[in-house]
């Protein structure tokens, strides 16, 4: 008798949701680049203004930068073909982890190939069988993904709530080791981490405590220090993690902690151990990104100025803007129909933004997710503004009952199959996150 396996790809055959949307003509992921100067990209021959990018500094096009990327290159090859642990530390990698530390106020720190890295290498390494993370439900994929690859429990705890986080602290083994993990500028909603209060939560119990400071390295505190230190916190959070993927202008990622800790993470980090170390290239242009962000503090208060501008104007022509307190202005829509139409209407009027829908966001309150950056001109900003009040106008955005009362619609044109979101706590409360790469997710969210 022959075995008979079910075949895997199946369920690649059936999919057909990125297909349906692209029917519709609203598919708004993987747009292809032409030519970029970041604050504008030019997509199939046409320019468009772009509010989708986390460059908040504009440094990934600054000549500098390029040129010290391309001195690396020169010097040190197009890739460094090994991991740091064997072949693949050069000179710059060990310079830029000198140089975070220092303009971090920290021992020591260890670069990862990307940020998604960087949290999974920690979470997983840092935590042992009977642990427990404590997560804020909307912190980034990255780190829930990271909880998947620990032996330690992840009990999530309400948004930014140190009532929530305290309950959670209390239901846990006293002895259990406890890690508190938490976004410095959550990714979709702009909210900054209340980090005091729920310091003091951690602290009462025991608990270290882990700060991602993704998007709010170059963003807030002084200097463009992060969320720690815009409470002046830095002696009280134990790891500090953040990516060159944002405000310095590339990619990569690194954690910032104690020597030992940081020692510690270099011999068990497995995807530290087994991947290529970062390239010439992205070690060279982040080390001079570092130092013009330090050098050019005004590019930080026109960060500041342009993002005050976009809250203030959104809210006048009657956005909804959730919470946000930084340069991430989420624009809600509703429902995930008119959040991808809004989208597909912005980039015809030259406008690149992308959407994010559940889980990204919570279900129902699909955004378009804008962000702004130093280099964006009143002029660029406000013919931004100007193209979301018509459109609001022409798709009766404010008419619409999933805006007034988001969260309560159910309804999905382009049938992501959602999973319900009353189990979605559920899913998440068990020791291990049942991975997502199924029923309910999105190919493209981003969070
Ligand atoms: C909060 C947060 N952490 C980590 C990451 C992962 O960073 P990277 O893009 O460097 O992998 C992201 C990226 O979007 C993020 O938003």
């Amino acid at each position: 008798m022959p075995h008979v396996a079910r075949d895997l790809f199946q369920k690649c055959r059936e999919y057909r949701d990125s297909a349906d949307a692209r029917a519709q003509g609203f598919y708004p992921y993987f747009r292809c680049i032409d030519e970029t100067q970041g604050n504008y990209v030019v997509c199939e021959g046409e320019r468009k203004i772009m509010i989708g990018s986390n460059n908040y500094l504009g440094l990934a096009h600054d000549e500098r930068v390029i040129e010290a990327a391309c001195k690396a290159t020169r010097m040190y090859g197009a890739g460094c073909t090994g991991s740091r642990l064997l072949n693949g530390t050069i000179k710059l990698h060990v310079q830029l982890e000198e140089a975070l530390a220092d303009f971090l106020q920290r021992e020591a720190v260890l670069l990862f190939s990307t940020g998604f890295f960087a949290n999974q290498g920690a979470l997983a390494s840092l935590t042992e069988d009977g642990d427990v993370i404590l997560c804020d439900r909307e912190n980034h994929a990255s780190i829930i993904d990271g909880c998947q690859f620990a032996p330690a429990k992840l009990v999530p705890y309400r948004h930014n709530s140190a009532v929530s986080l305290r309950n959670r602290l209390r239901r846990q083994p006293a002895e259990a080791g406890k890690l508190v993990v938490m976004d410095g500028v959550f990714s979709m909603s702009g909210d900054i981490a209340d980090l005091p209060p729920q310091l003091e939560a951690a602290k009462e119990f025991g608990a270290r405590i882990y700060v991602d400071e993704a998007h709010s390295l170059g963003v807030i505190g002084p200097k463009g220090r992060g969320t720690v230190h815009h409470f002046g916190l830095n002696d009280e959070v134990d790891i500090v993690m953040g990516t060159f993927s944002k405000s310095l202008g590339s990619m990569g990622g690194f954690v910032a902690g104690d020597e030992q800790m940081i020692e510690y993470l270099k011999h068990r980090a497995r995807c530290l151990i087994f991947t290529a170390s970062l390239a010439p290239a992205v070690a060279g242009g982040v080390l001079k990104a570092l130092e013009l962000m330090q050098k050019e503090p005004e590019r930080v208060e026109q960060l500041w100025r342009n993002t005050r501008k976009m809250h203030e104007g959104f809210k006048r022509i009657g956005f909804k803007i959730g919470s946000t307190q930084t340069p991430i202005v989420p624009i809600l829509i509703g429902s995930e129909a008119r959040a991808f139409q809004f989208t597909q209407r912005l980039y015809e009027e030259g406008v690149f933004a992308t959407p994010a829908i559940y889980p990204a966001v919570r279900y129902g309150e699909a955004i378009v997710r804008t962000s702004y950056m130093a280099t964006h001109t009143d002029e660029d900003l406000d013919l931004v503004l100007e193209i979301f009040a018509k459109l609001a106008r022409e798709l009766g955005t404010f008419d619409d009952p999933a805006y007034a009362e988001p969260g309560k619609r159910k309804a999905n044109v382009f049938d992501f199959r959602l999973q319900d979101p009353e189990g979605e706590d559920a899913l998440r409360e068990t020791a291990r996150v049942a991975p997502r790469n199924g029923a309910g997710v999105h190919p493209a969210v981003s969070r």
